[in-house]
């Protein structure tokens, strides 16, 4: 990412429910946004959300991945797998697999930093998600932990975001983070999840760290290990000449 070009950010699942506040949070921006679905169907409406490039792309395909992230200078990973008994059952998930071939090729394209959204539950964060929820999600829960893992030994720059339960709520801009695990629980809006991931890679304080996010008014019980992060939202204000409806 040089000063003079704008950053191009891929948004991997931006036909999803955080992908899609994802493009609303960056299409006014200078930067240029590609995205991604799995779907043809699928691209006319992402470049009615503001979308500048869209690529079909199954992350379960390394191919398909390297071709995804080419060209890129910031990765924002919002896959999930879709409503399934797998996430009990576990597996070949895009939780695991796909985020692993993302991961695989945004480190050989050389990009400057790996902004992904995990989940409270995964992990050291258990705690924070009730024990009848963690069984039924265990296999997606085991293969955000290994995804996280590789996240944090490869040799990018990342921001792994663990938000509490989403809801679909406008965004409050009052998030309380936590890290360390077992620190907040509750739940947090999309839209604020998705200006996190935004700023993340511009945030100093958010350069490879591990951040539970719930709003302050989705909090369930006391906060513990509350940490302060001066999140660069400025980077990510509307550019008044890529404004556009
Ligand atoms: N639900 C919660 O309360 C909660 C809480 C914390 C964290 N999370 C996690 O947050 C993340 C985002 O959740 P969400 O509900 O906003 O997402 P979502 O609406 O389920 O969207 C998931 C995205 O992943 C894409 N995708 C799935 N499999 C793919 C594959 N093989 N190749 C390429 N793309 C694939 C989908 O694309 P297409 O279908 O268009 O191809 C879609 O864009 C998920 O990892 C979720 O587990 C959820």
């Amino acid at each position: 990412m040089t000063d003079e070009s704008p950053a191009r950010v891929l948004i991997a699942g931006a036909s999803g429910d955080t992908g899609t506040e994802l493009l609303a949070v960056l299409r006014p921006t200078e930067f240029t946004v590609r995205a991604t679905t799995r779907s043809y169907t699928n691209v006319e409406q992402l470049q009615r959300l503001g979308a500048d490039e869209v690529v079909v792309a199954d992350f379960f395909k390394s191919g398909d991945s390297v071709a995804a992230v080419e060209d890129c200078d910031i990765v924002c990973c919002a896959l999930g797998t879709p409503p399934s008994y797998r996430h009990t059952v576990g597996g070949k998930l895009v939780d695991r697999t796909g985020v692993s071939n993302l991961l695989t090729a945004a480190v050989s394209e050389g990009v400057s930093h790996f902004v992904h959204q995990s989940a409270i539950g995964v992990g050291s964060s258990k705690a924070g998600l009730p024990l009848p929820a963690r069984l039924v999600i265990r296999g997606s829960l085991k293969a955000k932990h290994d995804a996280e893992t590789a996240i944090r030994r490869s040799e990018i720059d990342y921001t792994i975001v663990r938000p509490g339960k989403l809801t679909n709520e406008p965004p409050s801009g009052d998030i309380v983070v936590g890290e360390g695990g077992d620190s907040v629980s509750g739940s947090i809006s999309r839209a604020d999840v998705a200006r996190v991931m935004a700023a993340a890679p511009f945030t100093g304080d958010a350069r490879n760290r591990t951040l539970e996010v719930v709003n302050r008014g989705g909090l369930s019980g006391p906060p513990k290990r509350v940490v302060d992060v001066d999140w660069a939202f400025d980077r990510i204000n509307a550019d008044p000449d890529r404004m556009r409806l």
